[in-house]
């Protein structure tokens, strides 16, 4: 063959990687590994193991140990036994450690890629340039947060012993988001890896104790499903933080609801990839190509659905078909291609199964002429046309190298298309006009938004998804946050549960009775009359009547959410806006000091000095929420790219508040203001004993020019609404403090749209302290923060 034919045509020949030095870490350990416990490889204890397998050629490169309780058992010891001994070394000595490990990632970076790339199928050179250097920085940025955490964290603890199950997606990444903050801020881990790619964990923790992590800082149990399971279920586990499908998502919210255990959800996604008109094309099928057909498209945040204003969609599309033909999918070592192997039968099943499902439904379907390997698992880049918004292609998660498309006429309707899932992890937006594109990001739903750019990830930018993606960041400081608990609620008491007294009833006189006040509901901005026409009365600790109160149920709930999503405004209004109206609502209390201070008096029997000085620190409270207002900001993030990423603090929509009984006036100001200062509008069922401050309350509202809608009350039983709020899918957030059972209601029946929830287990909280219950530790939980990046340039 000459030269000159090789000139002539430019195709590539094969270029592979080498796996020698893989073949013989694996002969080392005889293809056979035990769970990485206390420092060191141990047996299963079920002595039960798994193949592991190459998906590239269907051959076995592995087994790998079947983790079961026992397993799981030791590993959560091992980590108890070191976590206090972890945290106490303190933050700088953490950071040597995790730039330890940044560094022993970088010397063992090609062991690592080719690893990566036999055991999950991913070409080698996304693993190599994209996965492992992302997984050193993660590594030296959390060696930063670790130096500086007792400064910048100087208020919070670790949360302890953290179990993580990670997909298998991004094996050796997902490792690396999870632990690095959570090693560097003082927890200590038991990571369970995906059943398909465990290698590179397993190798990591090798690795990682050669590099001197400390025996039990870091454990890992290898197995399928159920030793996830296991893992979750743990009672000596103080947080899950979880990477994976909506599915197995949903069934650890409803585990470990009620157990304590703080919980992080990175779930599934169909982000869509918006082209607008005036897009620089080119580059655009560029973006799709790395869009969809990075890691074969199994990418959480895969722009996989992809929305072309209307007038250049046919010349889009002939672009990107004509690009498709061109794609080369070969063996994952090779260098020269563009897409490898799916990793295991059973998802390429699945895509297969959803494509058949799209051509059934009448999608059109183009898929290139290319030459796929003869073995293995391969699915060819596909692109899916003509399809309905509600088409199962267009709403389920493929999962794979497929993107289904569709048109929009105007900005208006592509946001609206974008919005139109359950999920909100991600989304692309493509124009040359940059305020265009700025002025959509903010209203995508989507935790992370791309402008002209995709699939950029940064250890100092904070991921994770809004809706059903899930809860919770990685990432960033935020990210680190997921790892603390504040010091002001780490000793908390378990709130004693007081007889409810009982009304004693006195003969009439022959004066001329108090005229009857029972209070009614609030919603949307009135009064209303409680569906069901029942009331509850109120009554002092001595028994004495004090007031009644409408009895609310699911109905009235339902209006009061419907109200709150109507006030959708107050969620643009300028922070400056909301201040005004928390100082105003404030200045209105304030004017109503005594009347508030004597009702608390009356129902609850404090003292008048004790009653005042409660009226007092509510005026206090929403002052300061005033002040937080336009000052609870996002930050501009300097990823390592020419260009900025805007962590932008967004509000999460409509807020469920069910407030405890102590401190009635106090408490429900407490939760209420925090989520209103950052524009979400609330619920609001009030301390169900005391709730009549909280009724008087209307009053106050109504000559404080909060638009209606905004605060919602719905007087009622704690327990019954709790549960009616959380199954409420119109609900975004529910913060439930004043019982543990409700703690448990609100978190498990929380599972139909992922709520993020935040909830006492029924411990006490001593609301006069700000520090336990004020400011930054009440409004990170009141936000989601979207990160959009801006890369520019030419
Ligand atoms: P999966 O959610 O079942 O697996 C993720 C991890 O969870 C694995 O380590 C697995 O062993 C573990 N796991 C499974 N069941 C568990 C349980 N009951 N308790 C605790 N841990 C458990 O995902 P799978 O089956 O690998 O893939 C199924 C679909 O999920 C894919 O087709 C894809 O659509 C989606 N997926 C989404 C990912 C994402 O990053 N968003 C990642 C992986 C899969």
């Amino acid at each position: 063959m000459s030269v000159a034919r090789y000139f002539d045509e430019m195709n590539y020949g094969p270029a592979p990687e080498a796996d020698t030095e893989v073949r013989a870490w694996l002969k080392r350990h005889d293809a056979t590994f035990g769970h990485f416990i206390d420092g060191a490889f141990v047996k299963p204890n079920s002595g039960v193991y798994i193949d592991s397998m190459e998906p590239a050629s269907g051959a076995k490169l592995a087994r790998i140990a079947n983790g079961n309780a026992a397993d799981v058992d030791a590993a959560v010891a091992a980590a108890r036994k070191a976590q206090d001994r972890w945290a106490k070394i303190g933050g700088p000595a953490r950071a040597r450690h995790l730039y330890a490990l940044a560094r022993a990632v970088q010397r063992h970076g090609r062991l690592f890629a080719v690893l990566e790339s036999l055991d999950g199928g991913k070409p080698v050179r996304e693993s190599r340039d994209i996965d492992i250097p992302l997984v050193a920085r993660h590594f030296y940025h959390h060696a930063g947060w670790a130096q500086l955490q007792e400064r910048e964290f100087a208020d919070h603890v670790p949360v302890g012993v953290v179990g993580q199950v990670i997909p298998w997606n991004f094996p050796l990444l997902m490792l690396a988001w999870k632990l690095a903050p959570a090693l560097a801020l003082g927890n200590t881990v038991v990571l369970k890896p995906a059943e398909f790619t465990s290698l590179t964990a397993l190798l990591f923790a090798e690795i990682a104790a050669q590099a001197g992590l400390p025996a039990g800082v870091l454990n890992v149990i290898t197995g399928e499903g159920p030793t996830g399971a296991a893992l979750v279920d743990h009672p000596d586990v103080n947080k899950i933080a979880f990477t994976g499908s909506t599915e197995v998502g949903r069934l650890i919210r409803g585990k470990t609801a009620g157990s304590g255990k703080a919980l992080t959800l990175e779930l599934g996604g169909k982000s869509p990839f918006i082209i607008f008109d005036d897009a620089d094309l080119d580059s655009a099928v560029e973006g799709v190509v790395d869009g969809i057909w990075l890691n074969q498209g199994q990418v959480c945040c895969a722009g996989s659905r992809l929305l072309l204003q209307e007038g250049i969609a046919e010349d889009f599309l002939a672009r990107l078909k004509r690009r498709m033909t061109k794609l080369r999918v070969g063996h994952p070592l090779d260098k020269a291609i563009d897409m490898g192997a799916i990793v295991a039968p059973v998802q390429l099943k699945r895509i297969q199964s959803l494509v058949q499902t799209g051509i059934s439904e009448g999608a059109s379907i183009y898929q290139p002429d290319l030459a796929l390997p003869k073995d293995g698992c391969f699915f060819p880049p596909t692109l899916i046309s003509d399809v309905q918004p509600t088409a199962t292609v267009m709403q389920e998660e493929i999962f794979g190298p497929v993107i289904v498309a569709m048109t929009f006429r105007t900005p208006d309707e592509a946001i609206a298309l974008a919005n139109n899932t359950r999920y909100g992890l991600a989304a692309s937006v493509w124009s040359e006009t940059i305020g265009l594109a700025l002025d959509v990001a903010p209203k995508l739903q989507a935790g992370v938004v791309w402008i002209n750019a995709t699939n950029l990830f940064d250890a100092a930018v904070g991921f994770g998804g809004y809706r059903e993606s899930g809860f919770g960041r990685e990432g960033g400081k935020e990210g680190c946050y997921e790892y603390l608990k504040p010091k002001a609620w780490a000793n908390r008491k378990p709130r004693k549960v007081t007889e409810q007294p009982q009304l004693q009833t006195a003969p009439g006189g022959f004066d001329s009775p108090a005229l009857d006040r029972t209070a009614k509901l609030f919603i949307g901005g009135k009064q209303a009359r409680p569906d069901g026409n029942y009331s509850r009365v109120i009554v002092s600790p001595a028994g004495k009547l004090v007031g009644e109160v409408g009895e609310g149920n699911r109905k009235d709930i339902r209006n009061a959410v419907a109200a709150a999503r109507g006030a959708e405004a107050w969620s643009r209004a300028t922070s400056h806006n909301r201040a005004q109206i928390l100082y105003y609502i404030a200045e209105n209390l304030s004017a109503r000091a005594s009347e508030f201070a004597t009702r608390i008096s009356a129902m609850t029997g404090a003292s008048s000095a004790k009653a005042k000085a409660e009226v007092e620190a509510t005026i206090n409270r929403l002052f300061s929420y005033g002040a937080w207002a336009d000052k609870f900001e996002g930050a501009v993030h300097s990823p390592p790219l020419r260009g900025v990423a805007l962590a932008m603090n967004e509000p999460i929509g409509v807020a469920g508040v069910v407030c405890p009984d102590e401190a009635p006036l106090l408490s429900f100001i407490s939760l209420v203001a925090p989520l209103i200062t950052v524009g979400n509008r609330v619920v609001v069922v009030p301390s169900e004993r005391h709730p009549l401050c909280a009724t008087d309350f209307y009053q106050v509202l109504e000559t404080s020019d909060v638009p209606a809608g905004v605060i919602n009350i719905v007087t009622g039983s704690r327990e019954d609404l709790t549960k009616v709020l959380a199954d409420h899918d119109d609900v975004d957030a529910l913060w439930v403090f004043g019982s543990k059972t409700a703690s448990a209601t609100a978190e498990k029946h929380s599972v139909g749209n992922l709520k993020r929830t935040l909830v006492d287990h029924g411990l006490e909280i001593d609301w006069t302290d700000p520090a336990a219950a004020e400011g930054p530790i009440l409004l990170r939980h009141a936000v989601q923060v979207k990160n959009i990046w801006i890369p520019y340039g030419e």
